[in-house]
């Protein structure tokens, strides 16, 4: 290993800046980078970062640079010329927050259609930064945020998986741990729980309690011994959206930078450790992890295969939309939730080739800004 290691956040919206401040709060050992698009939000992000970090005693560098993604050229020249050992993706046409700043019914409207049907819009820039990650020649382990359930999977079919995904499956487990340690009374550093569960049941668990019409698996371990037998599940996941509700909206999105972090950091410091992120290796939905060695082997509850698991990110993968990701990265949507999309925005789309990622990603961004500004000043006339 290097004596410094080099870390680089692509992306300077609000999970990436979250992510790339506590990276930057380090030791010696390390050198972040923030590669963003607007000047301006890129230079202060890291400059807060940087200050901050000096401010606590903390001594890693910190250093910021510009590209726009759809210049592949410009975006490879800035990973060879950083050489990071771990790249963190953190961008998105339209994260899945943007929904939630329309008026209500607008919301409730696009709600409707899950996360599936909004696929180009964090496929596309994915796209673009893993061929300039393949341009460069570069070695790192590449980390993704943006729906690591569905776009490793397309991806992976041409060659451009990143290595793996954050967030989602593991953003309900610290809740989980702390459920269950108080239903069996035990100490929650003594709890483990191995969760597989696509996008769609991490974003319904901590909603409704429940997996709804998809399939999730659950073990929970007491110091290394399975001691699921002895938990009541159905009660650990009702208390989620109950006692152990979390902040929600952006605000929400420290549990997602604590996800990446969990994932990050032991790559960044060469440690192993076991964790839970969607995508690895290319895979549909989301798994157990242990992290070894820079690699990544799966850790499933005791006597799942692995067929059954990504079996039961398939039928999350339905909940959320998609019917099928072919192996050819074409990827099929689900009637019923592109119905809400060619409803609500006049956009429909049956089937998805990889090569016609880019003008879908397009034509949602302009169908969704014609609906956004529809409805804004239809909610202003009523006022
Ligand atoms: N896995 C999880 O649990 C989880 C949780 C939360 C969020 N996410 C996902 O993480 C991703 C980022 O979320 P976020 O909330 O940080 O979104 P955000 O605030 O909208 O940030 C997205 C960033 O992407 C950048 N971007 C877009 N097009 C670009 C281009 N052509 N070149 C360079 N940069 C470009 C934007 O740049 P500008 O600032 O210049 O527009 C923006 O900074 C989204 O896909 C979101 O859905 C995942």
């Amino acid at each position: 290993m290097n004596d410094i290691r080099r870390i680089m956040v692509l992306g300077a919206g609000d999970l990436g800046r979250r992510v790339f401040h506590e990276l930057a709060q380090g030791d010696r050992g390390r050198h972040v980078r923030l590669l963003g698009r607007d000047p301006e939000t890129t230079l202060r992000a890291a400059n807060s970062a940087g200050f901050c970090a000096l401010q606590r005693g903390h001594g890693a560098q910190v250093s910021h640079a510009l590209t726009d993604l759809t210049d592949t050229d410009r975006t490879a020249q800035e990973i060879a010329a950083f050489r990071p050992d771990v790249l963190f993706l953190a961008v998105s046409y339209q994260s899945w927050w943007q929904i939630s700043t329309l008026p209500e019914d607008a919301f409730k409207r696009l709600y409707a259609a899950n996360f599936g049907p909004w696929l180009p819009m964090h496929l596309v820039p994915v796209l673009h930064a893993m061929r300039a990650v393949r341009a460069a020649g570069s070695d790192a382990t590449v980390v993704n945020a943006a729906f690591p359930d569905a776009v490793h999977p397309v991806l992976a079919a041409a060659g451009l998986a990143p290595h793996i995904g954050i967030g989602n499956v593991a953003n309900n487990v610290p809740a989980l741990r702390t459920a269950a340690a108080r239903q069996l009374g035990l100490d929650v550093a003594d709890i483990d729980v191995r969760l597989v569960a696509h996008h769609y049941v991490s974003h319904r668990l901590s909603r409704h309690g429940d997996s709804g019409p998809a399939r999730m698996g659950l073990s929970v371990h007491y110091a290394g011994e399975d001691v699921t037998a002895k938990a009541d599940v159905p009660e650990l996941l009702r208390w989620l959206p109950a006692d152990y509700r979390r902040t929600g909206g952006l605000a929400g999105q420290t549990m997602t930078a604590a996800s990446a972090l969990s994932v990050l950091e032991p790559l960044v410091d060469g440690r192993d450790a076991h964790v839970h992120a969607p995508g690895p290796d290319g895979r549909v939905g989301g798994y157990p992890v242990a992290i070894e060695s820079g690699r990544f082997r799966l850790l499933l509850p005791d006597g799942m295969t692995e067929d059954e698991a990504v079996a039961i990110n398939l039928s999350g993968q339905r909940a959320d939309g998609i019917t099928e990701i072919r192996p050819d990265g074409t990827v099929v949507f689900e009637p019923a939730a592109m119905g809400v999309l060619t409803d609500a925005l006049g956009y429909a789309c049956e089937r998805m080739p990889l090569g016609e990622a880019e003008d879908r990603a397009r034509e949602i961004a302009e169908r969704y800004a014609h609906f956004r500004d529809r409805s804004c000043e239809r909610a202003e006339a009523l006022r």
